[in-house]
């Protein structure tokens, strides 16, 4: 493919643990199948840190960014879902909408993401972003830290008017990833005891979603006084800070020595999964949403494990289709049943973005908002 395009400015991943450098690329027209999205906000998600810091290390040069909104500014030949100046969000799972899981409705589990999404490329193998004749690579299918970005046409999810972009943007990852958790990958009962480890953008949508199921005890895990005040605002009813408090002792007395029926890991760490299973009452279920730093191994005793009946469960994306789910949860959000905005707690331009990834790897805030407008 030519690169028949234009310049924008994009933030570009060129080494491990070193600075974004924003600076001019050229991006491609979109190909078949594929749409060109103008970013309005995109927001800096751990999994971006995750790339930059090695944890995941990606290939490089690469744009990273995955919660992303905005509108379709060019659609490639033979798109018939999206029309140019239709808001969208971007998709990290764009589904190959031919695989077993695309086809009953799991495109979070399609089968050619690892070769596509995974690889930083399109479905023909290639990239739509270069500079100086080098091409750079596209993080989890979406790589929105730029100007703009072409992805598939799956990978945009054409969504209400009137939702502000930057609500939509955290829908992209954080929200669907953590409500989904709590709503789709499991069915928590009414009354149950739930316990969320660690309170990011993706653990406090995780309690927005238990409050959504009426569970019973809804208890927050994490050692930041200003997270667990968040999540009393979101719903908890219970909060440990874990740097005082050994939170799996805490769980026991809170649930009268029956353990929690449900103990969400939302950051990905050896030590805070292995609270999860070891808060865990008879049935119990660990889910694992937060994702571990490549070569993390936890450490279970199966004997408990099948005395208990209890369960480890993997909740990828929160188990979303995301052109169902995206319009779902933004409509609970205009509805005014979900606060959204909450999760936002400052704004950037994009020249700012390494001051966000400093932000976090303090703890400081929840999602920093890059602004394109
Ligand atoms: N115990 C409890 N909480 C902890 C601990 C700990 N030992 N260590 C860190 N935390 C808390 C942090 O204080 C922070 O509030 O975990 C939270 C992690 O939040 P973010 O860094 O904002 O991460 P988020 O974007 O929510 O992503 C969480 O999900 O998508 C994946 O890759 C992502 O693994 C990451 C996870
Ligand atoms: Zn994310």
């Amino acid at each position: 493919m030519g690169f028949q395009g234009r310049t924008m400015r994009a933030a570009v991943m060129y080494e491990v643990s070193q600075p974004l450098v924003v600076e001019e690329v050229e991006m491609a027209e979109p190909g078949p199948g594929e749409v060109m999205v103008k970013l309005a906000n995109s927001s800096v998600c751990h999994s971006d840190l995750h790339a930059l810091d090695g944890a995941w290390p990606p290939p490089v040069p690469i744009v990273l960014g995955h919660e992303g909104a905005g509108t379709i500014e060019a659609v490639g030949p033979g798109v018939t879902r999206h029309r140019v100046g239709d808001p969208v969000v971007l998709s990290w799972t764009p589904g190959c909408e031919r695989c077993r899981f695309c086809l009953v409705g799991r495109p979070n589990l399609c089968e050619k993401l690892a070769e596509t999404v995974h690889a930083g490329v399109m479905y023909d193998g290639t990239t739509r972003m270069r500079k100086d004749g080098r091409p750079i690579y596209t993080y989890m299918g979406t790589g929105s830290f730029g100007e703009f970005t072409v992805v598939p046409e799956t990978g945009a999810v054409a969504v209400p008017s009137g939702v502000p972009t930057d609500v939509a943007a955290v829908v992209g990852c954080a929200v669907t990833t953590g409500f989904g958790a709590a709503t789709k990958t499991v069915r928590i009962a009414p009354g149950d005891t739930v316990v969320v480890i660690g309170l990011g953008g993706v653990g406090l949508s995780v309690l927005f979603g238990c409050a959504a199921q009426s569970a019973g005890k809804v208890i927050a895990v994490d050692v930041h006084d200003d997270k667990l005040a968040m999540a009393k605002r979101a719903g908890a009813t219970h909060v440990i800070n874990a740097r005082e408090t050994d939170p799996v002792a805490a769980i026991w007395e809170l649930s009268g020595g029956r353990g929690a029926d449900f103990a969400f890991e939302a950051i990905g760490l050896k030590a805070t999964i292995e609270q999860a299973l070891g808060m865990l009452g008879t049935r119990g279920t660990a889910v694992l949403v937060g994702m571990a730093p490549e070569g993390v191994r936890f450490e279970a005793d199966p004997t408990l494990i099948a005395m208990m009946e209890l369960r480890i469960v993997g909740s990828n994306y929160g188990s979303a289709n995301p052109p169902i789910d995206f319009p779902r949860i933004l409509g609970l959000a205009q509805a005014d049943q979900l606060d959204l905005a909450s999760l936002i707690t400052s704004r950037v331009p994009l020249d700012d973005i390494n001051d966000a990834f400093d932000a976090m790897k303090r703890g400081e805030g929840i999602r920093t908002v890059i602004d394109f407008t």
